[in-house]
């Protein structure tokens, strides 16, 4: 990612996440799966990761994942082709006036009783003294590895959280199986 002047982002507190790895069985669809590409890093030629930036998918780590560029608004994949799909803190990047849509088309490509996957940041509404971009400052743990990273997003009409994430789920009659909350992020699963 382009570097930016740290004047002007805020950060998050350090939050740990610990992804434990699942004997999932099937095909795995990755939003935004380029920069570290963790969903990849964790269950390889299972993953197609698909990303808008070329950039951040050949800067993610080789390993056996197909690699793909692709709007997630607008999925060209036919449907019922993934048993999974995950977000690992890419609806941050994502408009909120185009979450709805996002979720169609995932639900769209997803099989029946297929799983949602959702590693999310609470963003909280941006006041007129607030900075220009909102970032979380992560370590991942999983496997035997630890990753420190930042995710930054232009901090503007983008407030999120776990509950807007369940509503949509609902309004999308997707239905949330497992949820938990961080201090400044949350994790979130549905399935149709
Ligand atoms: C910071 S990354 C998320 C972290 C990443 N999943 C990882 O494991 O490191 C967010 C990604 O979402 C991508 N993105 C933003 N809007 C997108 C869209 N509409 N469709 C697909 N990818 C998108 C960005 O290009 C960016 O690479």
């Amino acid at each position: 990612m382009s570097k930016i002047n740290e004047e002007k982002i805020h950060f998050t507190e350090q939050q740990t996440i610990i992804i434990k790895e699942k004997d999932y069985i099937g095909r795995i669809l990755d939003i935004g799966g380029g920069g570290e590409g963790i969903i990849s890093q964790l269950y390889g030629d299972k993953v197609v990761a698909i990303d808008l930036s070329e950039e951040e998918l050949k800067e993610a780590p080789k390993n056996d994942s197909l690699k793909i560029i692709m709007d997630v608004r607008q999925l060209k994949f036919l449907d019922e082709q993934f048993d999974i799909v995950t977000s690992f803190f890419t609806f941050m990047y994502i408009n909120n006036e185009d979450l709805n849509q996002v979720f169609k088309e995932i639900k769209r490509v997803l099989k029946p009783g297929g799983k949602l996957l959702i590693w999310g940041l609470k963003i909280p509404k941006k006041r007129e003294i607030d900075k220009e971009i909102f970032a979380a400052r992560l370590k991942v743990e999983f496997k035997n590895k630890s990753i420190e990273t930042g995710y930054g997003t232009i901090w503007e009409d983008n407030e999120q959280d776990i509950d807007k994430f369940i509503e949509i789920a609902r309004q999308n009659e997707m239905k949330v199986i497992n949820q938990k909350q961080g201090k400044q992020y949350f994790y979130l699963e549905v399935k149709i």
